[in-house]
């Protein structure tokens, strides 16, 4: 079958990137490793993707005069290394709709809430502050609006009393860790179908 390359965008720790790169270098996803693009310089990922032998840039917006001039310097790297799909697993910047057009239905996010609940950042205050007893994980396809796009997998994670913003990160993490790979392997599998805002996979 024909494998598909998985690129990755990132803003920082990583970990998203490594659970996802972990488990195509061990087969389980099949797919090819593509390049990792960073927006900060200090970020770990880079590193990390420096451990999986990949081939990794910080791409500076401050070195371009706008987001598409920056966005477009991103597409001709992913186009470089022939990616058949973009992972956002941490990057901090809004998408523009010159790059989304770019790669329709080829971008996932991972977001630490249950969507359309706590869009944008800080989702798991977010979910602490409104008082929640239920939060989560979601990944879904980057379209035009903040964490709008159509929804692949969502994992829900109860709220405790005594959580705090780490307590519950840490739990919605390790479901991030889960539902992340499974999306991009369905993806790579060729199992998803999106009609409209639904997803549907394929058995
Ligand atoms: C994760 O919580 C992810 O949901 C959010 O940013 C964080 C990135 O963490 N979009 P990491 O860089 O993957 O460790």
């Amino acid at each position: 079958m024909f494998k598909k390359t998985v690129s990755f965008i990132v803003s920082g720790r990583g970990s998203n990137f490594q659970t996802v790169a972990e488990k195509i270098k061990s087969g389980y996803i099949k797919a090819n490793l593509g390049i990792v693009i960073s927006d900060k310089a200090e970020a770990r990922a880079l590193t990390i993707a420096g451990d999986f032998g990949m081939d990794s840039y910080f791409i500076n917006p401050r070195d371009f005069p706008g987001r598409e001039a920056h966005e477009s310097e991103m597409i001709r790297l992913l186009e470089k290394y022939k990616t058949d799909l973009v992972v956002a697993a941490g990057y901090m910047r809004i998408l523009t709709a010159f790059f989304i057009r770019k790669y329709r239905n080829r971008i996932i996010n991972i977001h630490p809430a249950l969507l359309p609940s706590f869009p944008g950042v800080h989702s798991q205050q977010q979910a602490l502050d409104y008082g929640v007893k239920i939060t989560g994980c979601t990944t879904h396809f980057i379209d035009e609006g903040t964490d709008t796009g159509p929804i692949i997998i969502q994992s829900p994670i109860s709220v405790m009393d005594d959580d705090g913003i780490e307590s519950l990160s840490s739990r919605i993490l390790k479901e991030e860790h889960r539902i992340l790979p499974e999306s991009v392997k369905l993806f790579c599998e060729g199992r998803l179908r999106i009609n409209g805002r639904k997803v549907y996979i394929d058995k």
